[in-house]
């Protein structure tokens, strides 16, 4: 069930939307989608199901679409250009619904992930990063740096936020991977998924019986006051969840081997105690990496029109962020890794009213996992060759399932 990709004028096929990134450097977007963006502004695709939604390639462009009005995120509308059979069913709160049910619904958790909230969490990630690179250091080695760093880090940090007991992990995190697999079967997505709404559910019940100071007891007191229902509660319970640790954990790993693989640029970060410094490697690594590689999904309400080019309403329209990240126009050189550049226009946390409602949270998180661990262990290395670690390709979201280290 494989997607393929063709221009508009010409006849050009490409192998694979989204495409696998070329194992000779495994961080770059697929050369056949930078292809397409030097062509123009916008292309036609071929996905599994026929369908030929438009694909925006140009930063300036993705940004102007992503914040128009005239785009609906509704994954059940007609039009909108699913991943793959297994992803047609709404059921992730508002990361799929429209405005005004979108803001109603983002209003009600936004004021747990601002600047100035995250700002006090700082102190505690900091030691859930420093104790669990105690426990990498007293154990044996060579170890997996996902299992003990990158996944719990962030799992750690969602599970105290929301109040979810982080002893269910094991359970949280392979649902949360099975639902975000672009090869999972409709079955078996559905199975996850109904997994972690009466899990969810059931934290909400919980809470409504015994609030405690965390932000599943603030949704569940909207319960109580009549201005959400279980289900929706349940169903915001799993897009924080899921949305709070997998890519996060992603970024960890991925980000670690980018930096590996430049020596360069990791002895920079491992030699500066400057804090700016770290913050913006941790914009470079978002923009070079862009994780969330199967681009943003959205379908035209209304005709718009972009790069001269008229979007029908009722025509899907995908936005590949990864290669809006390395458009030469805003980014010089774009597929040099340099943690001095600026990059702050990234486009890595999306753009618009669905911007990533945790990227606070996920900056910080980065900020003290990259200013920490190649301090803390000077000599980290991969432990394997770079062709034997297996990445994410058949994942919604990049990255790498394993990534051996020693030191
Ligand atoms: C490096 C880590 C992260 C990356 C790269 C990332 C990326 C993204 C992107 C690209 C979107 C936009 C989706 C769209 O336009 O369709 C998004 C939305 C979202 N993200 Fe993140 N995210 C990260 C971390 C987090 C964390 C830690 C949370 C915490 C709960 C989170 C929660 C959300 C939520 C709730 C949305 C939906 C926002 C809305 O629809 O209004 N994300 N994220």
């Amino acid at each position: 069930m494989t997607d393929t990709v063709r221009e508009t004028a010409g006849e050009t096929e490409i192998p694979q939307f989204p495409g696998v990134r070329a194992a000779k450097c495994p961080f770059d977007p697929p050369p056949e989608l930078r292809a397409l963006q030097q062509n123009g502004t916008l292309a036609k695709v071929r996905l599994w199901n026929g369908s030929t939604p438009w694909f925006v390639t140009r930063h300036a462009a993705q940004k102007e679409v992503l914040s128009s009005p005239k785009v609906s995120a509704d994954v059940t509308k007609p039009g909108y250009p699913i991943h793959t059979r297994a992803f047609g069913g709404g059921g992730l709160s508002f990361i799929l619904k429209d405005d005004p049910e979108h803001a109603r619904l983002r209003r009600m958790v936004q004021a747990a992930f601002t600047v100035r909230r995250v700002e006090t969490m700082r102190p505690a990630i900091q030691r859930i990063v420093d104790d669990l690179i105690d426990q990498m250091l007293a154990g044996p080695k060579p170890v997996d740096l996902v299992e003990a760093f990158a996944l719990p880090v962030p799992s750690l940090v969602i599970c105290e936020l929301l109040g979810v007991p982080y002893a269910d992990h094991d359970f949280f995190q392979h649902n949360s991977k099975t639902i975000i697999k672009r090869t999972v079967t409709p079955e078996d997505r559905a199975v996850a998924f109904g997994r972690l709404h009466e899990y969810l559910d059931g934290l909400v019940a919980q809470k409504l019986d015994d609030p405690a100071d965390d932000l599943l007891s603030k949704v569940a007191a909207r319960v109580k006051d009549g201005e959400l229902t279980r289900e929706e509660a349940a169903q915001m319970g799993v897009l924080l969840l899921i949305a709070g640790h997998e890519t996060t954990a992603n970024m960890i790993a991925l980000g670690t081997l980018a930096l590996l693989q430049h020596p360069g640029q990791l002895a920079l970060l491992r030699e500066t105690d400057d804090p700016k410094l770290v913050a913006s490697a941790v914009e470079e690594l978002l923009r070079y990496l862009n994780i969330t590689h199967s681009g943003r999904r959205r379908v035209a309400v209304e005709d718009i029109e972009i790069g001269g080019q008229v979007i029908r309403a009722g025509e899907g329209i995908i936005i590949p962020n990864d290669i809006g990240n390395r458009d030469p126009e805003v980014f010089p050189d774009p597929d040099r890794l340099d943690v001095r550049r600026d990059a702050h226009r990234h486009v890595a946390f999306g753009f618009g009213v669905h911007q990533c409602l945790g990227q606070s949270l996920a900056r910080v998180e980065l900020q003290v996992v990259y200013g920490t661990l190649y301090r803390r262990i000077p000599t980290l290395k991969a432990a394997v060759p770079i062709e034997e670690i297996p990445f994410k390709h058949d994942g919604q979201v990049y990255g790498v399932y394993e990534l051996p280290v020693t030191w």
